[in-house]
């Protein structure tokens, strides 16, 4: 009863958007004016979609990135995570919804440098509440899946870039988040290891059913994603 409960629990969840945007707009203070870095973007970014973010350097998609991401709030507009208005809940809710429902990938790995490949992605199911053990067999499985099963053991500075960000992807994806948020996640590596990191996080998406907004400058990658957004002078232009 209980499992069965929490499959439809799940298959609900499924059906809501991962994030949606309403109206949203940011500006930032510069000498006496507002500079205005986004303007009115809404959009909506069902699970199992991904969707590429791209613009000229200094057109707003980190701000984007980091306000649909509960990490800033907007001047105004509303982010919905999994349907839950993120401008009404409690700062203890704002937390555990940007831990569980969100992942998030960067263009340099953040990785804590002290930690082996396997504990980087075991300490934020832990954060979570989620038990050691629980925790180490979820991050056996997801550094497999990733293609770094002889690496468990290896600490960031004794990984190569294409590897660190596979640990960063496993990383995003422990707590198994409705919403993934990518910034320049393969900006950092070469052509042919972007190549390969960029189709297994599109796998990883797409089997795991996660909503991913993924900030590119590269149009070859935003091509091989299910849809483009474009900022454009503060607004966002869908194609
Ligand atoms: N905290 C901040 N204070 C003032 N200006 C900012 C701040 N964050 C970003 N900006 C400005 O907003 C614009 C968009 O920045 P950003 O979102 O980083 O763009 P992108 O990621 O597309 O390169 C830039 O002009 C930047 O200088
Ligand atoms: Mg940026």
């Amino acid at each position: 009863m209980n499992e069965r409960r929490q499959q439809d629990g799940s298959m609900a969840a499924e059906r809501k958007g991962a994030l949606r945007l309403e109206h949203v707009s940011r500006s930032f203070a510069q000498g006496a004016a507002r500079l205005e870095v986004i303007k009115d973007a809404s959009l909506t970014l069902p699970r199992g979609e991904m969707v590429a973010l791209v613009g000229p350097s200094g057109s707003g998609k980190s701000t984007l990135l980091h306000i649909a991401g509960l990490l800033e709030r907007p001047d105004g507009g509303e982010i919905w995570i999994l349907d839950n208005p993120s401008s009404r809940l409690s700062d203890a809710r704002r937390t555990e919804l940007r831990r569980t429902a969100i992942g998030f990938v960067y263009q340099y790995h953040h990785l804590l440098p002290e930690f082996s490949a396997l504990e980087n992605v075991v300490l934020p199911q832990m954060i979570a509440g989620r038990s050691r053990r629980a925790a180490a067999e979820r991050a056996r499985e997801l550094l497999g899946l990733v293609g770094l099963s002889q690496r468990l053991r290896h600490r960031p500075a004794q990984l190569s870039g294409g590897e660190q960000q596979r640990v960063a992807i496993a990383r995003a994806l422990a707590n198994a988040p409705a919403l993934l948020l990518a910034d320049e996640p393969t900006g950092n590596l070469d052509q042919h290891t972007a190549d390969d990191v960029f189709a297994l996080l599109g796998k990883l998406v797409h089997e795991m059913q996660v909503g991913a907004l993924i900030a590119t400058h590269n149009l070859n990658l935003a091509q091989r994603m299910d849809r483009t957004i474009t900022l454009r002078d503060g607004v966002i232009v869908q194609l």
